[in-house]
């Protein structure tokens, strides 16, 4: 009975949490054999950051997967922290060097990095969030929920299995991927800068924490019921039992 819970559990988590496994940078291959993530074409290549919000914290947050950027303090970054007032007290958040692929139960699949390879000082973690039918690539910035650790949320299609290649948007449709060979229309898109962004926006954390919250119920739920379902069976073995032995009497 035992290993069916936690069979059930091991089943539940990779319902709602499938693993990514790291192929090369910025991509990954998703355990149940859904196809690539691959961020590649969210990067911009110029040795800049692709998204600068302002976090409403009194800092000014970069960040660009895939591709480091530098300044004159550090190299290899993938989030910087500058302070809004005072552009000489800036944070190494993380270094692309330190790029991991990691799965939670609450967060589902993000990407985490630190600001060096040993003993880092600062963390980072942009949690996936897959939009399939948007073309927008939107960064938020959630907090330092933990001192020294900053949370992000990354919402686009690149953080579905199999929506991205190296180049943008996979268009399925054969009639129109000719049109994407000639004018690059998914790839153009995907390079534009977003604006400068408001930092938090209530109204999209608000649905991100009731679907968080909905998630841990349906955990919840499937527990619960399989409490029940195992104290039946129990129940039922027990009963089973005592017949068995009162019978044993009887023939005694
Ligand atoms: C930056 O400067 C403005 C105007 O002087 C000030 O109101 C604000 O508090 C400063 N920000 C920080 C984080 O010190």
């Amino acid at each position: 009975m035992k290993y069916f819970l936690i069979l059930l559990l091991n089943f539940s988590v990779k319902v709602f949490a499938q693993n990514c496994f790291r192929t090369e940078p910025c991509k990954c291959f998703m355990e149940d054999n859904s196809g690539y993530i691959n961020l590649k074409s969210l990067a911009l290549s110029s040795g800049g950051p692709r998204w600068t919000l302002d976090g409403g914290d009194g800092y000014f947050y970069q960040y660009n997967p895939c591709v480091g950027f530098e300044n004159e303090k550090f190299t290899d970054l993938a989030v910087l922290q500058v302070h809004e007032n005072n552009s000489n007290l800036e944070y190494n958040l993380g270094i692309q060097a330190t790029e991991t692929f990691v799965t939670s139960l609450s967060k589902g699949l993000s990407i985490t990095y630190a600001s060096s390879a040993s003993a880092a000082k600062r963390k980072s973690e942009v949690i996936l969030e897959c939009i399939p039918g948007s073309r927008d690539h939107e960064l938020q910035f959630v907090g330092e929920l933990i001192v020294t650790e900053y949370e992000f949320i990354l919402k686009s299609p690149c953080a579905c299995p199999g929506l991205c290649d190296d180049t943008g948007l996979i268009v399925p449709d054969a009639s129109t991927s000719s049109q994407i060979s000639t004018m690059p229309p998914s790839g153009d898109e995907t390079l534009q800068p977003d604006p400068v962004g408001s930092g938090l926006n209530w109204n999209q954390v608000g649905s991100d924490l009731v679907g968080l919250i909905f998630h841990d119920f349906i955990l919840v739920a499937i527990i619960a019921s399989t409490i029940v379902i195992v104290q039946y069976i129990m129940g039922y073995r027990c009963h089973c039992y005592k017949n068995g032995q009162s019978m044993k009497f009887t023939d005694a």
